[in-house]
């Protein structure tokens, strides 16, 4: 079987810099706060009437495109990880064929809903479709629009603070070289905690899961809720329920303890240990996890890329993003083996390792 490698990879931030100084002038918090929790200085929001979330993804899957050294019409997979798509349905893998002009219709078009560890669930399946030979050039693409769907009043602030906009592209391609390209990847999910970070409102729940577990008053749904309106009502919107919510203690610490498990699943899997690390790119949620996960697996801070400073937690783009700054810096050169690992909403989490 061939192995899959990452033939080309970009990234695209929207051009708006917004600053957690430029936060409090809408809700109660203060940079200090929010540096000294997440390391966040700024983030960055896309154009409202110019971007999407498609858009951003595609302006970074042209740079893909061209540095894997093919065109848009060759590619005969797409995969799109977002938890911000343009639209409820159609997902955004069929808008970024359209986008990206791709006319060909032999193509397939997935889209992924796996929050932060939605690139590395793409790039598993990418990589299994890779080794089945089913496709050649695979676009992998993670991007988020998350300024579209925040809570900007002070009951929003500990989610709306820590979110940013972005989007990172890979093209997934077969490699002949045995040892070379994605070694393995490892998935893994907890449906037990689902609403611990989720978006609950607009859906089709209609209150099921609230009243079974007894988080009425968290979500606070609207009984009255009839057919038609299945998505929200205007109750909800008064009562400012659409938006997401997280218990970030309970995540924090879950988190901490599944990187280091993931990474060291995958280590296991093709024995080597922690310190054959060159590069790991962690899922940008918290500069303090990333700080912790360093020190549990014993890396020095420069084996462990991180911009979450400069773009927040961009969900399922910030690992290509991470990682396509790292490559551009040289700090990846052929050869390197890079770990990637993400935990986020679910519970799913993953790792890869991609010796480069
Ligand atoms: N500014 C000022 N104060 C705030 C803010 C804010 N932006 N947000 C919360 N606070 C307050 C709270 O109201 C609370 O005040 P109180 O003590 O008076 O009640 C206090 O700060 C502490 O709040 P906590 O939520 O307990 O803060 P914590 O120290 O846990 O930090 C954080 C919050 C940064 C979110 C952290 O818990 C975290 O990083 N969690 C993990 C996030 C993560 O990994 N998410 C997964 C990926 S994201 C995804 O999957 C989509």
């Amino acid at each position: 079987m061939l192995n899959s490698k990452i033939a080309g990879i970009g990234h695209y931030v929207p051009e708006k810099v917004v600053t957690n100084n430029d936060l409090t002038s809408v809700m109660d918090t203060s940079d200090e706060w929010i540096q000294e929790r997440t390391g966040i200085k700024q983030r960055r929001y896309a154009d409202k009437h110019k971007e999407t979330t498609t858009t951003l993804g595609a302006a970074a899957a042209r740079i893909a495109i061209e540095r894997a050294g093919i065109t848009a019409e060759d590619v005969d997979f797409i995969i799109f990880a977002t938890l911000s798509p343009d639209y409820y349905f159609p997902g955004c893998g069929v808008l970024l064929q359209r986008e990206l002009g791709i006319t060909k219709t032999e193509i397939g078009a997935l889209d992924i809903r796996n929050q932060c560890s939605g690139f590395i669930y793409g790039l598993s399946i990418a990589d299994q479709f890779v080794k089945t030979g089913m496709y050649k050039n695979i676009l992998l693409v993670g991007a988020e629009m998350h300024s579209m769907g925040l809570d900007f009043s002070t009951k929003g602030r500990n989610v709306t603070v820590i979110f940013g906009d972005g989007a990172g592209a890979a093209v997934i391609q077969p490699t002949e070289e045995k040892d070379k390209g994605v070694l393995t990847t490892k998935l893994h999910s907890d449906g037990t905690y689902a609403e611990k970070l989720a978006f609950i409102s607009p859906g089709s729940h209609g209150g099921y899961h609230a009243e079974k577990l007894g988080l009425e008053d968290r979500f606070g749904f609207d009984k009255d809720i009839e057919f038609g309106e299945i998505f929200a009502t205007q109750k909800m919107m008064d009562d400012r329920q659409l938006y997401p919510e997280m218990e970030g203690q309970f995540v924090f610490k879950l988190a901490v303890t599944k990187f280091p498990e993931v990474i060291n699943e995958a280590l296991t899997e093709v024995n080597l240990k922690s310190d054959a690390i060159d590069m790991l790119i962690p899922h940008q949620a918290n500069l303090r996890i990333s700080q912790f996960v360093a020190k549990r697996m014993g890396l020095s801070q420069d084996k462990v890329f991180n911009n979450i400073q400069k773009y927040g937690n961009t969900t399922a783009a910030s690992i290509p993003i991470a990682l396509c700054e790292a490559w551009e810096a040289g700090k990846i050169k052929e050869g390197d083996l890079v770990c990637l690992a993400a935990f986020g909403s679910g519970f799913t989490w993953g790792s890869a390792l991609i010796r480069w």
